[in-house]
């Protein structure tokens, strides 16, 4: 066995040099005790992102800083351990010959396949008839200016869906959970229409919030502001140009995107004041944490512990076997 991509890294392959074509997508350059600065680097490639460090980094500053996140970049680096994770660390850098390579192969993509999710929320769009909730969707989701971007954005930064059609994937699973809920209880038409709009409007503004892919991280936007403040902000303001919006959809919607991650202390601003609005919070945290844990199940896969290592954001390690 050889390391062909990302993924393959595991414990076997400690103290062991490999090759690898790359995207660095991201670099933050820290200090150590010793004042020498050195960087930790995320690189990515169809199977994985992940953060390596460059120990050499004050020595080849100009070079990399040379480097844009769209340049591939070949590594040759070696696989070690700290603290009992594994740790990766660059011991060469060079430019990719990019006649060689498709950037496209080297960026995490949903494996959900980019028509049947456009199906998919052809689906839900279909489910709202009030023309003034159908206006607002038209404007933010399916209009030229936003659609390119609603459907390739990633949804997260780590954790979960962070790959190219991330935030479609994650507004699709958050949909179809939150539209078993609700037609499991009865909701009206009303309520399943709003919660629709609320739904698929709830991470809008990761669009604005991240980085398109290939590069990763927060926009100063994004950083200064949050998706949950902007997506709220620019559905109001594109409610304002509908002629006629009615003043109780608007009141809920709007509690819905700002509430969407259902406790104060996780940044929402005020709490799900409406039965939908409860609903897309938990089928929210239902989409994002399944995924964390599948995500971090499969990027294991191949260490033969019986356990994960400790997922941060659950708190708890994962049994392994029987997974497949
Ligand atoms: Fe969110
Ligand atoms: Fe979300």
């Amino acid at each position: 066995m050889s390391i062909k991509q990302l993924k393959d890294i595991n414990k076997n392959y400690i103290s062991q040099t490999f090759e690898a074509t790359v995207l660095m997508s991201d670099i933050k350059v820290k200090a150590s005790k010793n004042g020498k600065r050195y960087a930790d680097v995320i690189i990515q490639d169809s199977s994985k992102a992940m953060e390596v460090k460059y120990w050499d980094y004050e020595e080849n500053e100009e070079f990399i800083n040379s480097l844009s996140p769209e340049n591939a970049i070949n590594i040759k680096a070696v696989v070690g351990e700290y603290q009992g994770q594994i740790q990766i660390t660059i011991k060469q850098i060079e430019k990719a010959n990019m006649d060689n390579v498709n950037i496209g192969d080297l960026i995490p993509t949903s494996n959900w396949g980019i028509d049947s999710m456009k199906n998919g929320l052809d689906f839900f769009y279909e489910k709202v008839k009030s023309s003034h909730m159908k206006k607002l969707i038209d404007r933010m989701i399916f209009s030229n200016d936003y659609f390119k971007k609603f459907s390739t954005h990633p949804a997260a930064r780590q954790v979960h869906h962070n790959f190219y059609h991330g935030l479609l994937q994650h507004t699709l699973e958050v949909l179809k959970f939150g539209y078993t809920v609700a037609t499991t209880k009865k909701l009206s038409e009303r309520q399943i229409e709003r919660l629709i709009v609320m739904t698929m409007l709830h991470d809008w503004a990761k669009i604005i919030e991240y980085k398109a892919l290939p590069s990763v991280g927060f926009t100063e936007e994004g950083t200064m502001l949050g998706h949950i403040f902007l997506g709220a902000h620019t559905t109001l303001n594109v409610i304002n140009e509908i002629e006629d919006f009615d003043q109780d959809d608007k009141l809920i919607i709007l509690n819905g995107i700002l509430s969407h991650h259902g406790h104060l202390e996780f940044g929402s601003p005020v709490l799900p004041k409406t039965v939908e609005a409860q609903i897309l919070h938990q089928a929210d945290k239902m989409s994002g944490d399944i995924e964390s844990i599948m995500s971090f199940m499969a990027d294991q896969e191949n260490e033969e512990d019986t356990f994960t290592t400790k997922l941060w954001n659950m708190g708890t390690d994962y049994y392994k076997k029987g997974i497949n």
